[in-house]
């Protein structure tokens, strides 16, 4: 509790953190009789409002029940094969495997393939992928980290490590920084070094895609994700996601080749124990992909464009955020992490609820507030969120470049 405590102080007396919502409209939701404008929901596409979807779900109900209740080794409504079928054309793999969430995937599927080898963790592994290399160090995988983002550490790391097989474990668009990693590099060093890469991109999938002359923006088309996004082939790549952020349903995936899912089928707990998603979840999933066929790419743009007023909006504040990429998640630290809980405060009374990024969650002088723009957020609610940022500015103490520089400095200077 003692690492712990800055968190559970703020979970106790915070009005953001462990909130009671009593309702929502569109993308503003009522706290008690304070109504909001909600930047923490990762509804990127805004599908959990989209009337073509919420209406086909009791279609699905009436035929299915409101829950296949076996496990999947059991037996799946035919409802997963549709989804496997379309989501593997969408992602251009050879194949497609569903699990409940990607915390189901990391820590029964990383085990299997690490066996007795050896997982390469990047430094800044999202915690679901780093437990996940725990359960399987606890199996008797070795576990390696190198820095973030760090192919040249990574590639030492491979060329003096005998043990094999070998699993290299990264994110895709980052959780907190928006930004993705290099995977051209990643899969080039796999592929040298006999390794699978193995990439959680959660917060890319549905959000960024192929890209093409006709691409609406440069997030390219489709949202199927960072491997097509970069023009990558899944030759040694293993692509876990899910549903459950811009898809709004309860659901994650393996793109992967046919084999690897046959021995998933009869080796990951998951497949053979777990409770499946509800009946409503594989629904809006199915339907969800379609109306990714239809107007997903306009979703796409809408949450784009929402996104560069934001990011210009703190460019003309000169506020530092690490997004670099221009995706939607956008993390702004504080210059104070005590500033956490006041500044929580002014934007929780000003109608803006945000992620809040407290420590442990995030490092001491990463600790601030994280919004997400989603395709269903209105223009007068980023017109909102664009003035308080200014008023966030002028009252409290935010991160700028040259404080940036001087905490680079001064983590040099310590070694
Ligand atoms: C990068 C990443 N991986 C995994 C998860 C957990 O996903 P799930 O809820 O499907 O277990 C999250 C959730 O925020 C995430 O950001």
């Amino acid at each position: 509790m003692a690492t712990v405590a800055d968190l559970a102080r703020l979970k106790e007396t915070h009005p953001m953190l462990d909130a009671v919502i009593d309702e929502q409209v569109g993308r503003k939701i009522r706290i008690g009789d304070h109504w909001l404008a909600d930047f923490a929901s990762c509804n990127y596409l805004g599908f959990d409002l989209d009337r073509e979807i919420i209406e086909a779900v009791p279609a699905f109900l009436d035929r299915w029940g409101t829950h296949p209740s076996w496990s999947r080794l059991l037996g799946s409504p035919v409802l997963y094969e549709q989804i496997e079928e379309r989501l593997t054309a969408l992602l251009g793999s050879e194949d497609s495997l569903l699990l409940p969430t990607i915390t189901h995937i990391h820590m029964s599927v990383i085990p299997v393939l690490a066996g007795s080898g050896v997982i390469f963790l990047d430094g800044r592994a999202h915690k679901t992928i780093y437990d996940g290399a725990m359960i399987a160090r606890g199996h008797g995988a070795t576990v390696l980290r190198f820095r973030h983002n760090d192919h040249e550490h990574l590639e030492e790391l491979l060329r003096t490590t005998t043990i094999t097989p070998r699993l290299i474990a990264i994110d895709g668009v980052n959780s907190m920084t928006s930004n993705a990693p290099d995977v051209r590099a990643f899969a080039r060093l796999a592929r040298e070094y006999d390794a699978l890469l193995y990439i959680d991109d959660a917060h890319g999938f549905g959000v960024i895609g192929e890209r093409a002359p006709d691409e609406l923006c440069e997030w390219g088309k489709r949202g199927n994700s960072v491997v097509r996004h970069q023009g990558e082939t899944y030759e040694n790549i293993v692509l876990v996601a899910g549903f459950s952020k811009s898809y709004s349903s309860l659901l994650s995936f393996l793109a992967l080749p046919t084999r690897l899912k046959d021995v998933l089928k009869v080796a990951a707990p998951p497949y053979l124990y777990s409770g499946p998603s509800p009946t409503a979840s594989l629904a809006t999933t199915l339907v969800g992909l379609e109306v990714n066929d239809k107007r997903g790419d306009l979703y796409r743009y809408e949450m784009y464009r929402k996104t560069q007023r934001v990011l210009a909006r703190l460019h003309e504040l000169d506020i530092y955020t690490p997004n670099r990429s221009g995706y939607p998640l956008i993390e702004i630290p504080l210059a104070n992490h005590e500033d956490i809980d006041p500044v929580g405060r002014y934007l929780f009374e000003r109608g803006i609820y945000v992620t809040m990024a407290a420590y442990p969650l995030v490092p001491k002088d990463e600790v601030g507030f994280r919004i997400q723009v989603t395709a269903a957020n209105g223009d007068d609610e980023i017109d909102l969120l664009c003035e308080v940022l200014g008023e966030i500015n002028d009252r409290f103490q935010l991160q700028h470049d040259r404080h940036r520089e001087l905490l680079a400095e001064v983590r040099r200077a310590r070694g």
